[in-house]
């Protein structure tokens, strides 16, 4: 796998940058904004505060530096933060890599994020020279169920309590892949 610093990335509509500490600010407004969503789906949405934010992206910024991860802020061409995209778990050896996504809640609709993981991924199989991507789907989350199989992403099976929520307890997630060449278009 090629080591090198990550590029700015281009879509039709989107511009995808590397996550920095100076995106916690917008960062923070879209987890607030979009609180009755993401608390469904994680339960330390309800108590996201600004600091918390800002010491999760430097931690970002670290595995970012190390080459563990891709953590990526989704923009609209105005400029305006609507989501995150990334790759976490990043194994040179497997040339694997685990898939991440947030959209806010009033983006939602347009294929904002199916074109963002596109273009992230695109990148990550082809000059990053990645073979295998992994995505869990909490197994009531149907949108973002629909993001993976939009993608190509294929269904392995259900991993039965891999995440503990505070209001809804255990959640089964079902767990996917995605093999180079098989993203699609
Ligand atoms: C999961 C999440 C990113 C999905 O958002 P989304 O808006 O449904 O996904 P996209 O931006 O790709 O948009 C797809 C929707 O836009 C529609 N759409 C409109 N124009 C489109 C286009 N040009 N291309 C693709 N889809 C388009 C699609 O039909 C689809 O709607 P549908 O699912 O009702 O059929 C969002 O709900 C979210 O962030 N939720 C909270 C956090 C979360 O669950 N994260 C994932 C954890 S596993």
């Amino acid at each position: 796998m090629t080591r090198s610093p990550l590029p700015t990335l281009h879509t039709p509509r989107l511009t995808l940058r590397p996550m920095t500490v100076s995106d916690t600010d917008a960062v923070a407004k879209m987890i607030s904004d979009s609180q009755p969503e993401f608390i469904r789906w994680f339960g330390w949405a309800s108590s996201s505060t600004r600091p918390a934010v800002k010491e999760y992206i430097q931690s970002a910024e670290e595995a970012m530096s190390v080459g563990t991860a891709w953590h990526y802020v989704v923009l609209l061409w105005s400029g305006k933060l609507v989501g995150r995209v990334g790759l976490s778990e990043i194994d040179t050896v497997n040339r694997s890599a685990e898939l991440g996504y947030m959209l806010r809640t009033d983006a939602e609709g347009s294929g904002v994020m199916t074109e963002a993981a596109r273009g992230l991924l695109t990148c990550a199989f082809e000059p990053r020279h990645l073979h295998r991507v992994v995505a869990y789907a909490d197994c009531e989350n149907e949108r973002s169920r629909r993001v993976l199989a939009r993608l190509g992403f294929q269904p392995e099976g259900v991993v039965r309590h891999m995440s503990y929520h505070p209001a809804r307890g255990w959640r089964d997630h079902v767990s996917y892949s995605l093999l180079e060449g098989e993203l699609r278009a």
